[in-house]
């Protein structure tokens, strides 16, 4: 495994859920044991209106926790005129870094293809104005997601988050300027489509990410995930590199900084 707490490694965690409920008992503690992990910086993704409440607080806070505000697909039909001017005013907020996660997802399908696009639409016309990045969830909906990422993303910077498509369309996506987030899927057995992908897109498009609580690594796959656990995909995308799990942090450190254009070194005082 990596050294721990090597003066200038730092993980950075582009993508968590710490205001789920499942960190309840003991998300103290957690967040706690997150530095001598070795883990830098987490940005938590925004998911339902009920979670930008607790996203200010765990910023607030915690130095390295930055934040996220936006509605995943699941929960378009949630958001009214109203809720989409508070989260326009949270996006004004220090610590609030991206819009996210917006998106499409078919495979729940909890919300018409309609609705989901028009709030995807809304949502990424919301991140130009305010001149913020954006976070796509994006799930059996490939050909939807790139047709409004080219019509209405076109010069933004972005992160598929979860990246579940083909090798071929990460491709095209890392010319459009975007970064591919790589989780605990890559350490699968049967997870031969992300390994080629992470063969396939230049080491410096990649950021890493958990969606914890969800998609622990091999040897934690189906228990809960936390970042503490990005070691290890850190070393599954080295290996198929074949270069140093240090490389990889080194490297997905920076292009999360570019990414969410957080300070440099930021909480290593
Ligand atoms: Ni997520």
């Amino acid at each position: 495994m990596l050294q721990k707490g090597t003066d200038r490694l730092m993980i950075i965690d582009t993508h968590a859920h710490y205001d789920d409920e499942q960190f309840d008992p003991d998300r103290e503690e957690l967040l706690g044991s997150m530095k001598d992990g070795g883990i830098g910086l987490i940005v938590n993704a925004g998911s339902t209106i009920e979670s930008w409440g607790k996203i200010l607080e765990l910023t607030e806070t915690y130095e390295f926790l930055y934040g996220a505000i936006g509605i995943h697909p699941d929960e378009a039909g949630s958001l009214d005129e109203e809720s989409f001017r508070r989260m326009s005013s949270l996006l004004d907020r220090e610590k609030i870094v991206a819009v996210g996660e917006i998106g499409l997802d078919y495979y729940w399908d909890k919300e018409s293809h309609d609705l989901q696009k028009k709030w995807m639409i809304r949502q990424l016309e919301l991140a130009r104005e305010k001149n913020l990045p954006v976070i796509i969830h994006s799930r059996e909906a490939a050909a939807d997601t790139m047709e409004i990422m080219k019509e209405y993303a076109a010069g933004m910077t972005a992160v598929i988050h979860c990246y579940s498509y083909s090798a071929e369309m990460a491709r095209e996506y890392v010319k459009m300027g975007y970064y591919i987030g790589v989780g605990g899927v890559v350490t699968f057995k049967n997870a031969k489509k992300l390994k080629q992908v992470v063969e396939t897109v230049p080491l410096t498009a990649i950021v890493l990410e958990t969606d914890c609580p969800y998609l622990a690594p091999v040897p934690y796959r189906g228990k809960r995930n936390s970042s503490l656990y990005l070691p290890y995909v850190a070393e599954e995308i080295a290996a198929i590199k074949g270069v140093t799990a240090e490389a990889v942090i080194r490297q997905t450190e920076a292009n999360a900084r570019r990414l969410y254009r957080l300070p440099d070194h930021q909480g290593e005082k």
